[in-house]
């Protein structure tokens, strides 16, 4: 299956690609992961992106499109892939259209994940990440660590996002109503989307998305 999951920040697309990913047996493909490897190891695409991360800006369009492209063409991808975090704009969409059109390969769905403002605000409020991999993810009410700080999968230190500070979050959520927002309609156009509500227990909005993907298929 080839799956786009779209939804704003902190509504759950991180925790809930693990999950499907394992599920499905796809690879779950974040650009947001990708970036930050590259800002831990201080690659140049690194130090360009992280600019443009912590002012809740997004990434040019060249670079990123770029970076996904190269991912999805890595073996493991043939079978198929969960995007998390890309496309982020129908410049983006578009690209990927035209990605997949010249492989002779079709989206099987765009996944939307809904989840209200306060709500969000209060898990990125919360969020905490691990050093060692940015998709080991924890929320210190909802999905506590066992040890405050220590990585439950890996014994990582766990850190809060430079870019989940109130302001840089304000931001993120102006970019994503005005130029993420819209690939749900391009989408739609298309006949891929399906929506699901992200609020409740992690486990039950799992199960929310794979019964909405079978019910699409
Ligand atoms: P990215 O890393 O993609 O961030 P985002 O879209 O802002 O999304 P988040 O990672 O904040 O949230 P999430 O929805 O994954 O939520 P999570 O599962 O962590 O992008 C970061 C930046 O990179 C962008 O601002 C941009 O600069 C750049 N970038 C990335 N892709 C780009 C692109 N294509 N083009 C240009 N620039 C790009 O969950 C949040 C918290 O809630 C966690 O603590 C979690 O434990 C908790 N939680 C999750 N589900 C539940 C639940 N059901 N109940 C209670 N708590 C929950
Ligand atoms: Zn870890």
């Amino acid at each position: 299956m080839r799956i786009v999951l779209v939804g704003p920040p902190g509504a759950g697309k991180g925790t809930q690609a693990t999950r499907l990913a394992e599920t499905l047996h796809i690879p779950h493909i974040s650009t947001g992961d990708l970036f930050r490897a590259n800002i831990s190891r201080q690659t140049e695409l690194g130090k360009l992106a992280k600019s443009y991360m912590d002012a809740g800006n997004l990434v040019p369009d060249e670079v990123t499109i770029a970076m996904a492209k190269d991912r999805m063409e890595q073996p493991d991808a043939e079978g198929g892939f969960l995007l998390d975090g890309f496309p982020r704009n129908v410049s983006q969409a578009g690209a990927l259209d035209e990605l997949l059109e010249n492989e002779d390969m079709k989206l099987d769905a765009v996944l939307d994940l809904e989840a209200p403002e306060d709500e969000v605000v209060k898990r990125i409020a919360g969020r905490r990440v691990c050093r060692n991999n940015s998709a080991h993810v924890f929320h210190v009410t909802y999905t506590p660590p066992k040890k405050e700080g220590v990585c439950d999968v890996c014994g990582g230190e766990l850190y809060q996002r430079d870019d989940d500070s109130e302001e840089t979050v304000r931001k993120r959520l102006e970019v994503y109503h005005t130029q993420t927002e819209p690939i749900i309609d391009y989408y739609k156009a298309q006949g891929l989307v399906v929506t699901i509500s992200a609020t409740g227990p992690v486990d039950e909005v799992t199960g929310r998305a794979l019964e909405a993907l079978k019910r699409d298929k």
